[in-house]
């Protein structure tokens, strides 16, 4: 066995504390009503590479935010990130019955539960970033909550998703197929980075340059995972592969072959590495974590 590197080590670590925070967060309610509440357990709880709440935990670690703070923000990213899971899996969308290993909420539930369930996350999610315990003042609070806001909305995730379902229809060029991916995945990646920033109190300046970092590794992340929809297994990935063609989703592997689109994320994610260079050896995990989002098996 191979000792795990400072990388993995970190990011156990950070998946478990996130894991308690998120707990600790979305606690089980009674009533007719704790049935959403148990879908956004299932959705949130168990599972997961957690690797927004890892960028969101070690960007603000840099600026010396206390985990305590940090916590509560990657928290409320990777909410934002489960609910988008359980949408993209529902039949409207891409129709996947398995999700971490697991049935999907809507296979586990019902479908209008799931809904219910992704609205819910994503509500709960600008409640945790309101709240006082996630930083004392209200202008950064006001910050972290647009910054969400506009990631995951029409211009972030939300708008990706759109041209996503549409793309088979649209023939889109390079740079528009670039501008997808930006969009569904790139944005909420990006801004896991950005809030550790603000949380940190960094210039605008420094906001953007972690932002872009996210950017470009969440470019090379989603291309990473659209490599394993044609090269893995459902026992790896916890999820179905072999879709995306089928489903006439646009993709870099199906542009450029599985090679070119491997050579595309690696590259994407050393440029994406390059732009942390004036971070040093600060950003040395945030480093790993680029190489982590091509080279994974999951
Ligand atoms: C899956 O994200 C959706 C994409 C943006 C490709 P992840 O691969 O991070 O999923 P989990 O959180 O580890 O399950
Ligand atoms: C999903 O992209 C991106 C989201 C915004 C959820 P995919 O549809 O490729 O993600 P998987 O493969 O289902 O995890
Ligand atoms: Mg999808
Ligand atoms: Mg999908
Ligand atoms: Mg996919």
């Amino acid at each position: 066995m191979t000792t795990p590197s400072a990388f993995q080590t970190e990011l156990a670590a950070i998946a478990a504390a996130t894991n308690a925070t998120l707990d600790q967060l979305l606690p089980p309610v009674p009533g007719p009503e704790g049935r959403v509440v148990e879908a956004m357990r299932y959705a949130a709880l168990d599972g997961g590479k957690r690797l927004r709440p890892f960028l969101t935990v070690a960007s603000s670690d840099m600026f010396d935010v206390p985990r305590a703070q940090s916590l509560r923000a990657a928290a409320a990213v990777e909410m934002v990130h489960c609910y988008s899971l359980v949408h993209d899996d529902l039949p409207a969308m891409d129709d996947d019955d398995l999700r971490r290993g697991r049935p999907t909420v809507h296979k586990k539930f019902d479908e209008a539960t799931a809904i219910l369930a992704g609205d819910a996350l994503l509500t709960e999610a600008f409640t945790v970033l309101a709240d006082p315990a996630t930083h004392p003042d209200g202008n950064v609070r006001a910050t972290l909550v647009a910054e969400l806001a506009r990631a995951a909305g029409a211009a972030g995730m939300v708008g990706g998703q759109m041209i996503d379902l549409m793309a088979a229809t649209l023939s889109l060029d390079d740079e528009g197929l670039k501008h997808l991916q930006n969009l569904k995945t790139g944005c909420i990646i990006a801004v896991g980075c950005r809030l550790g920033a603000v949380l940190g109190g960094a210039s605008v300046g420094v906001v953007e340059q972690l932002g872009l970092y996210g950017m470009e590794m969440g470019l090379a992340f989603q291309i990473a995972d659209d490599v394993l929809d044609v090269s893995a297994t459902a026992a790896e990935t916890g999820k179905a592969t072999g879709k995306d063609a089928a489903a006439g989703k646009a993709t870099f592997v199906d542009r450029l072959g599985l090679e070119g689109a491997r050579n595309l994320a690696q590259s994407l994610a050393r440029e994406a590495g390059n732009r942390l260079a004036s971070f040093g050896k600060k950003a040395m995990l945030l480093q790993e974590a680029a190489l982590f989002a091509v080279n994974r098996r999951n």
